[in-house]
């Protein structure tokens, strides 16, 4: 059973704040002791005021930019410039449209078709991270069905043992994913839940407190081995709670 943390802020803004210092933290530990740090990135809306909390000189002065090394936990099969791109949102947010130091963001290569992109995305994190495949950091947010990543309810990813990167083809958006899969999300040192909203607490309480059925609430699979989970959710979020 991972070692998982809980923590309830009263608003976002609160739990914005609590995130960042969080890994704020979780980076300056990895650093005392390596190289550099490697850290997955979530996509969609929730993560977009953290990241630009990270970017404000608060934040920004304290992180050392050029011992990170920057993925993206999922992508969606889109170019690079379009409105739905992860990549766009954290290029937007987290760099503020400052190119970011070479070699330390690996976007997903969706020029290549979904198997493609994924198995070079996965040679991507074996070359920076290891034959281990322990990421120091993966941040991850909370779909109201309970995916994560791209871990999307009865997909074969789900059931994904060995690979560490699975095209997902998400039948109801109709669209492919490139997502992280759980071999590689369980290996992290230290993972990162953001959950904002009335709107995810039912996923939060099938997830956190619900009957194992991981094919139907994926994020119930996030059990980092050796790891910590972090849960960061405002009170909307844990309202259900028991
Ligand atoms: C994505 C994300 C996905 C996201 C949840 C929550 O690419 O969409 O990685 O897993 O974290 O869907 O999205 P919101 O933050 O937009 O609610």
């Amino acid at each position: 059973m991972a070692n998982r943390k809980l923590h309830v802020l009263p608003d976002n803004a609160g739990l914005l704040r609590a995130a960042a210092e969080c890994l704020c933290d979780a980076i300056a530990d990895v650093v005392s002791t390596k190289e550099y740090c490697t850290m997955a990135l979530s996509g969609g809306s929730t993560p977009r005021g953290l990241y630009e909390l990270l970017a404000a000189p608060a934040f920004s002065e304290s992180i050392p930019w050029n011992k990170l090394r920057f993925f993206l936990g999922d992508e969606r099969h889109v170019p690079h410039d379009h409105p739905d791109s992860n990549l766009r949102m954290v290029r937007e947010s987290l760099f503020g449209n400052r190119e970011p130091a070479p070699g330390t963001l690996f976007p997903v290569d969706t020029r290549l078709d979904p198997k493609e992109a994924a198995m070079k995305y996965e040679q991507t994190l074996r070359e920076v991270i290891g034959k281990d495949g322990a990421l120091d950091i993966v941040l991850l947010g909370l779909g109201d069905d309970a995916h994560t990543a791209s871990l999307f309810p009865h997909t074969d990813a789900l059931q994904e043992k060995n690979a560490w990167v699975k095209e997902v083809y998400v039948e109801k958006l109709n669209a492919w994913r490139i997502s992280f899969t759980f071999p590689l999300i369980n290996a992290a040192r230290t993972v990162v839940f953001l959950v904002s909203g009335a709107s995810k607490s039912s996923a939060v309480r099938q997830v956190l407190q619900g009957e194992r059925e991981p094919d139907t609430f994926p994020a119930q699979s996030v059990q980092p081995h050796d790891g910590v989970v972090h849960w960061f959710l405002d009170e909307a979020a844990a309202s259900a709670l028991k």
